[in-house]
């Protein structure tokens, strides 16, 4: 058993704190925000994550979970701090170190022997000097050593990931810390690996930079695919076939979103950038994926003619399936752009829209995908729910004004739909 801090009560410390105390460890919660301080400890969990409600509640009924607003609650006493705060782009597409930086001042601030700190935040490479340095400059007492520790939980499977994961990447100057980190995986029976801080740190953004290309590589696929008549989803399934290249982050679609590949394959490239080199596939995968997102639009407009007046419904808000995480979702830049030319969106997404309704409060939410279909000129597909691939699609054919639909996760099979009497557009395939 060791005494864990885990600073950020998000999706990556939430999920870590809540795995940590399951594998028998005494874990306090350290998060800035008092109302979710709050809500935790009544065992409701601030976003939506399969799962991590039970868990949460389990280990907090045993007594091994904790949550706070203090660091001097906290951290007097605890061998390790795991810090999992947010580290969102700042204007130059660099990441935005404030809250990693304030996190570990305020853990030198509060120690009361040594500690060693891992860092899960995604990060540039060279932050854990960084923080070594923040923490030097508050604390002369006591020996810290840091370690990074990237994260590749997905969320929507946050629990399943982080107990069965692929491997530990462990990045430190001081093989002790690294091995006391191993340590604490070591029931998870998953290999580790240990590097120097600067290439665990730069796993993590090659890792994500890597699954952004895939996915913007699939997309120029698609493009070609749909003037030569080819079917890109078969043509992803035929390929990913091949070992050497797998099945996954092969689908063609409308662009990645979410709070991570945007925002790392920009850091990544700003990164390099300062370095003195231009990135330029990345720039690639990042231009490709922007026009990805516009893509359906113009596949309505297509089939429509001009947006202005046309009712358009959109099935699906969240940046994908089983989660309420609409940062950098697609939808959102859909849901302007059809707004901007002059149609009434109404949406629906079955966890999403309590989220969504903050940063689009223009659009009509609906109950369900027939009440967002009802009236409507035409309908698009944005987030791939299984609850949209079981719809009654006469029904939804039936609800329609006009029978209209562009499919940006290819969810549906084309000639069904045509035979259902659909004008019916995917992506990458005719
Ligand atoms: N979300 C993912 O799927 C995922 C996966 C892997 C890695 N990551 C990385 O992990 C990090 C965290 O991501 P997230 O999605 O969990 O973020 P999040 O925004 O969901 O959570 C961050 C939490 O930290 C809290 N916080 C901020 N500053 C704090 C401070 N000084 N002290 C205490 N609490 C503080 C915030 O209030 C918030 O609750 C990011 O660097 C992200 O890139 C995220």
């Amino acid at each position: 058993m060791s005494r864990i801090s885990v600073i950020g009560a998000g999706y990556v410390g939430l999920t870590t704190a809540a795995c940590m105390a399951d594998l028998g460890n005494d874990v306090s919660v350290i998060e800035v925000d008092a109302d979710r301080v709050r809500a935790l400890r009544r065992h409701r969990i601030p976003f939506f994550e399969p799962g991590l409600k039970e868990v949460v509640q389990r280990n907090a009924r045993a007594g091994r979970l904790r949550f706070t607003c203090s660091y001097h609650d906290a951290i007097p006493g605890a061998e390790f701090a795991f810090i999992a705060v947010g580290t969102p782009p700042s204007p130059n597409g660099e990441a935005d170190l404030s809250q990693v930086e304030a996190a570990a001042a305020a853990v030198a601030r509060n120690l009361s022997g040594p500690l060693v700190i891992v860092n899960k935040s995604t990060v540039p490479i060279g932050t854990a000097r960084v923080v070594s340095d923040v923490v030097r400059r508050h604390n002369q007492h006591f020996c810290v050593e840091v370690v990074s520790n990237p994260e590749f939980l997905r969320e929507g499977s946050a629990l399943q990931d982080f107990m069965h994961p692929d491997r530990i990447v462990i990045g430190a100057d001081s093989r002790e810390a690294a091995e006391r980190v191993a340590e604490l995986y070591a029931p998870l029976q998953a290999p580790v690996v240990i590097y120097n801080v600067a290439t665990a740190e730069m796993v993590k953004y090659a890792s994500n930079a890597f699954l952004a290309t895939r996915i913007s590589f699939v997309n120029e696929i698609a493009r070609i695919c749909e003037r030569v008549d080819a079917d890109a989803k078969l043509v992803a399934e035929g390929m990913g076939l091949d070992r050497r290249i797998g099945a996954q982050f092969l689908e063609p679609g409308i662009g990645y979103g979410g709070s991570c590949f945007p925002k790392d394959v920009q850091a990544l490239a700003a990164m390099a950038e300062r370095y003195g080199y231009h990135p330029e596939l990345l720039q690639a995968v990042m231009d490709i994926n922007r026009d990805q997102h516009l893509l359906v639009v113009e596949k309505l407009v297509q089939c429509l003619g001009s947006l202005r007046g046309q009712a358009v419904g959109m099935l699906g808000l969240a940046f994908k399936p089983n989660t309420d995480d609409m940062r950098e979702a697609p939808s959102i830049e859909i849901a302007r752009a059809l707004l901007a030319r002059g149609a009434s969106v109404r949406a629906y997404d079955p966890v999403a829209m309590e989220r969504a309704r903050t940063l689009l409060p223009e659009l009509d939410y609906r109950r369900d995908a027939y009440a967002t279909a009802r009236g409507a000129d035409a309908v698009l597909v944005v987030t791939e729910w299984n609850e949209f691939r079981q719809l009654d699609l006469h029904r939804l054919r039936r609800a329609m004004r006009r029978p209209v639909v562009v499919d940006g996760r290819n969810i549906y099979d084309p000639a069904l739909m045509r035979r259902l009497g659909f004008v019916y557009r995917g992506v990458g395939r005719n």
